[in-house]
């Protein structure tokens, strides 16, 4: 077995750990060593040396002192839904789980804020706003599981971005405990701040490079009181993409508008038995899900008429409209669980390619074309509206690996493409380890020196999630 370099220095700080977290939280036990050696990227495995649960921020600057002063790799984890590998403890060492901060601490609703800990599970977080009639938007597909925490982390979407933003729109302050173990607060609880350079908005997508971040205020809005959900079958995937840009141009902004492909929707109907109320038929190649929202019910009603109206330019078939509560989630099942089962239908590595939107039907025609330079399948379903495309690949015979030299040519050449469309390599999963190979795409080497003087200037020693997003020489 593998034995990872740090493992020594560890266990010769484990009664030092017990002493800031309580002999209760601290594990070196081979199960659940195992349980936090991956997340949901891939086929990754990662043993940590050791996984510390701490219930404060005290507590985390306290270990990251220890782990600073002898140089241990740390790697903050919230929920491990992630899709990047910005969780996996790469290198061994401390696996830090924010699971026990979990606590909602303030719903303001003079102001419209909540402040939260970072282990609070997102749906948690929108349900508990919402009994107050507030509304924080962002909702990952994973909402049910994914923690807040690591929302910033990776500066998350989801569906509702397209009308409402992503994370970075919502986060207003953060405490954040540095990799050197000093505790700030990046701002104010304010909605407008230009008070120095935006801490708060440099921890926001740094995946738990720069800090951990302990305490969470977020801005609300009040909740819309009605929404409408139909479902838009095409006969063509391009028409589809372009149908999308058409609906904006007409002046109208929905809270969602989702693309799936043909085989994404059949492979997850089927993965969900089959029995769902939403039609799924063979002859179409793509849907878009599309849903409003408002509080005058006779003015959705008008928008998602004209909307139907203008996709009927776009060789579009007979719409479903979701007639109730129940067939709304029906249909918004069939969409979020669509990752998780065309990964088990052998699809693998889900891409976060976005670009600017009117560019989308370029992007799949050019998926389509490097499947068939490259020899793979692929499949695209995501945020349409946003010009976010999920692209998997299925390759016959190649298992996913980091290395993989058969699926690296034909992702490179895919993200060259994304650029040359004014796009880039991630929309809302990040870079974590997994898309780090693909940075240099992106970034020439004087961003990569911004970047990285960044990373030297809050964690001098390199302890904290060290080599995610890129390698510091
Ligand atoms: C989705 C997530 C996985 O859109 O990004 O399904
Ligand atoms: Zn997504």
């Amino acid at each position: 077995m593998l034995i990872s370099k740090s493992k020594n220095k560890v266990l010769n700080c484990i009664n030092q750990f017990k002493q800031i977290v309580g002999d209760n939280y601290v594990f070196i036990d081979e199960e659940t060593l195992n349980n936090y050696a991956h997340d949901e990227t891939e086929n990754l495995h990662f043993l940590p040396d050791t996984v510390l649960k701490p219930k404060t921020a005290e507590e985390i600057s306290a270990i990251m002192k220890i782990c600073n002063t002898y140089k241990i790799p740390v790697t903050p984890r919230g929920a491990g839904t992630g899709l990047s590998g910005g969780a996996l403890p790469n290198l061994g060492g401390v696996l830090l789980s924010t699971e026990r901060l979990n606590t909602i601490i303030e719903i303001d609703e003079r102001n419209l804020q909540v402040t939260v800990e970072p282990g609070v599970i997102t749906e948690v977080l929108q349900n508990a706003v919402k009994e107050k009639g507030l509304f924080y938007p962002p909702d990952p597909s994973s909402r049910g599981s994914c923690f807040i925490g690591g929302n910033i982390a990776e500066n998350s979407g989801g569906p509702k971005a397209v009308k409402y933003g992503v994370v970075k729109d919502y986060v207003l302050n953060l405490q954040v405990v540095l990799p050197t173990g000093e505790i700030i607060w990046t701002g104010a609880n304010v909605l407008k701040n230009s008070t120095g350079y935006n801490l708060t908005q440099l921890m926001v997508g740094s995946e738990g490079t720069l800090g951990i971040v302990t305490k969470i205020v977020l801005k609300l809005l009040p909740h819309p009181k009605y929404d409408l959900l139909m479902l838009v079958p095409f006969n063509n995937l391009e028409k589809a993409g372009e149908a999308v840009s058409a609906i904006f141009r007409a002046g109208f902004t929905p809270s969602a508008l989702e693309l799936v492909e043909i085989d994404a929707l059949k492979i997850t109907s089927k993965m969900l038995g089959g029995n769902t109320v939403v039609p799924v038929t063979d002859e179409m190649e793509a849907h878009l899900i599309i849903e409003v929202d408002g509080n005058n019910m006779d003015v959705l009603m008008n928008e998602m008429e004209v909307i139907g109206e203008l996709l009927t330019q776009f060789d579009c078939g007979d719409i479903f409209f979701a007639d109730d509560a129940q067939q709304k989630a029906a249909l918004w099942i069939l969409r979020r669980r669509a990752a998780e089962a065309v990964k088990l239908d052998g699809y693998t590595i889900e891409e976060d390619t976005v670009v600017p939107r009117a560019e989308l039907p370029a992007l799949i025609k050019g998926v389509k074309q490097l499947g068939e330079q490259y020899s793979f399948k692929a499949v695209c379903y995501g945020h349409a509206g946003d010009g976010n495309l999920h692209i998997r690949i299925k390759k016959e015979g190649s298992v996913y690996s980091l290395n993989n030299p058969e699926i690296i040519p034909a992702l490179k050449a895919l993200f060259e493409l994304v650029k040359k469309l004014g796009g880039t390599i991630s929309g809302e999963h990040g870079i974590g380890l997994i898309q780090k190979e693909y940075m240099p795409v992106m970034f020439d080497d004087i961003s990569f020196q911004l970047m990285k003087g960044i990373k030297k200037t809050f964690d001098p020693n390199n302890i904290l999630n060290k080599g995610k997003i890129f390698d510091v020489d």
